[in-house]
């Protein structure tokens, strides 16, 4: 079957009252991207030959989360989703072939229910295929009237319904498959003769079959992929039913998940095969993980690229890379730049920002590397600050491979300190260090024999003052 013919209008204008949100519905995110990116991108997989998207609240935040992989149309005024349709009239009415109208809140809508549903249209040749799901009593969707043959009589918004209406379990999607040219004629003939007082595209179903045309119904066979957001509510239960779709891909894919429940993976994000990914992570935006590693507890990486064999627990990496073999945590923060090479070790309570860590190279603990280029098999001391700001400007530190910076010391940027030097614990490094030097900068320090007691005598002999 070809669908060269084949179009799509995404029904994406209204504000979403039921949101109460100034930011337009469809650009709510589900799994870290925006409810309509995963429509266009069901559409685009089903092989749609073109797409258009009805804007309006929020017109140009659309535009510029979509793009240019579709077309648009302005639909000023949100007199329904008839009227929303109709908004490609001047694009698309002269079009011979099907069109497949989806809303753009249903982001769960998979490419091979969109195909399912243009290859029933086809083969059924009438004017319209819906998209149906029997979900029982589900409030706020249109009922389906199926006439006595089974075909699709009309559609009726609850709104609309009397008692016996509302009984009806199978509703509408509000995904459906037109004949565009039956589309087009039919939608100059809505009213707003209605409760809502809009001009509904669940009335053109009836305007077809008076006229004598054919409608069908494609039962869904999951209902969750027909699952509308329309308030926050919707937004929480239509994530939990995605996250569990990216999961289970992950999983299939070879990545074990220890709880999925609890490892919220955006939609965008990679892993290759035999990673472990343990309880409460976050992997967002377009991080992307390598073979083998072990991610988690408690891992919150956001556009991180981690090579294979890397262990990650409870520290948070944005923006950063990770080479192979090294491992980060507990309690580090890699900062937007960090770039870490292979075989390092960054331990407890690390901060690291803007920085090139080199091969093999060690902070075991407590310490803050910042605009820094540390070169290979450095070793890095607990409490090792490089003081990089100046309350004015930033400065770099060079270290060299090899040197090994003493706990406590304080690198004082600008400075560059050669290979194989030895800093001293303790020290505030202000000068720059040569090849094999060592380095101290600390008050010498003076013993007094017997101090400690006399102090102490003294102490037992004037009682404390009274606490006031
Ligand atoms: C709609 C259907 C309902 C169906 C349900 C499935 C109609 C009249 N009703 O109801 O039968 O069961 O979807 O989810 O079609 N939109 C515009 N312009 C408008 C109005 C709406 O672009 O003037 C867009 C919205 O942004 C949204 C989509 O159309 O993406 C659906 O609108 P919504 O108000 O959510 O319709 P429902 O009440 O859910
Ligand atoms: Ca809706």
């Amino acid at each position: 079957m070809s669908m060269t013919h084949a179009q799509a209008i995404v029904l994406a204008a209204g504000l979403g009252t039921r949101m109460k949100s100034t930011l337009p519905k469809v650009l709510h995110p589900l799994c870290g991207q925006p409810m309509i990116q995963y429509v266009v991108d069901a559409l685009t997989q089903a092989g749609m030959a073109r797409i258009v998207v009805v804007v309006g609240h929020g017109a140009s935040a659309v535009r510029q989360t979509v793009g240019d992989r579709v077309e648009y149309v302005v639909q000023a005024n949100q007199a329904g989703t008839g009227h929303a349709v109709q908004q490609a009239h001047s694009l698309l009415h002269a079009v011979q072939g099907q069109t497949l109208v989806v809303c753009g809140d249903t982001p769960l809508i998979t490419s091979a229910t969109l195909r399912a549903l243009l290859s029933v249209q086809q083969q059924t040749a009438g004017a319209a295929t819906v998209l149906t799901g029997n979900v029982g009593a589900l409030r706020g969707f249109g009922r389906i009237v199926r006439t006595p043959t089974g075909e699709v009589a009309q559609i009726i918004e609850e709104k609309e319904c009397d008692a016996t209406q509302r009984r009806i379990t199978e509703i509408n999607a509000g995904i459906y498959a037109f004949d565009n040219q039956k589309l087009f004629t039919s939608l100059t003939q809505l009213t707003t003769n209605n409760a809502q007082g809009e001009y509904y595209l669940t009335d053109v179903i009836e305007i077809l079959t008076t006229q004598g045309e054919r409608v069908h119904g494609m039962e869904c066979a999951d209902v969750h992929e027909i699952f509308g957001v329309n308030d926050l509510v919707a937004l929480a239960q239509a994530e939990v039913l995605m996250r569990q779709r990216i999961a289970t891909r992950h999983m299939y894919n070879g990545v074990r998940m220890v709880d999925p429940q609890t490892t919220y993976v955006d939609a965008t994000v990679t892993i290759e095969p035999q990673t472990t990914i343990h309880p409460h992570t976050y992997l967002r935006g377009c991080t992307a993980i390598g073979a083998r590693c072990t991610i988690g507890p408690g891992a919150d990486l956001t556009d991180a690229i981690v090579h294979a064999d890397v262990r990650i627990t409870h520290s948070v990496v944005v923006n950063a890379v990770i080479g192979h073999d090294s491992t980060v945590g507990p309690f580090a923060y890699l900062r937007p730049g960090t770039h870490v090479a292979e075989h390092v070790k960054i331990g407890d309570f690390v901060e690291i920002k803007n920085t090139h860590i080199g091969k093999g190279s060690k902070i075991p603990h407590h310490a803050y590397v910042g605009d820094a280029t540390i070169g290979q098999n450095v070793n890095i001391g607990c409490g090792v600050i490089t003081a990089n700001f100046d309350g004015i400007s930033k400065y770099e530190t060079h270290v060299g491979d090899g040197t090994f910076i003493g706990s406590n010391a304080t690198l004082v940027a600008p400075l560059h300190i050669a290979n194989e030097a030895f800093i001293c614990a303790g020290s505030t490094i202000t000068d720059d260090v040569g090849v094999e030097d060592m380095a101290i900068a600390r008050t010498r320090q003076m013993n007094k024999p017997g101090y400690a007691n006399a102090l102490k005598t003294k102490r037992q002999q004037q009682p404390a003052p009274p606490r006031t």
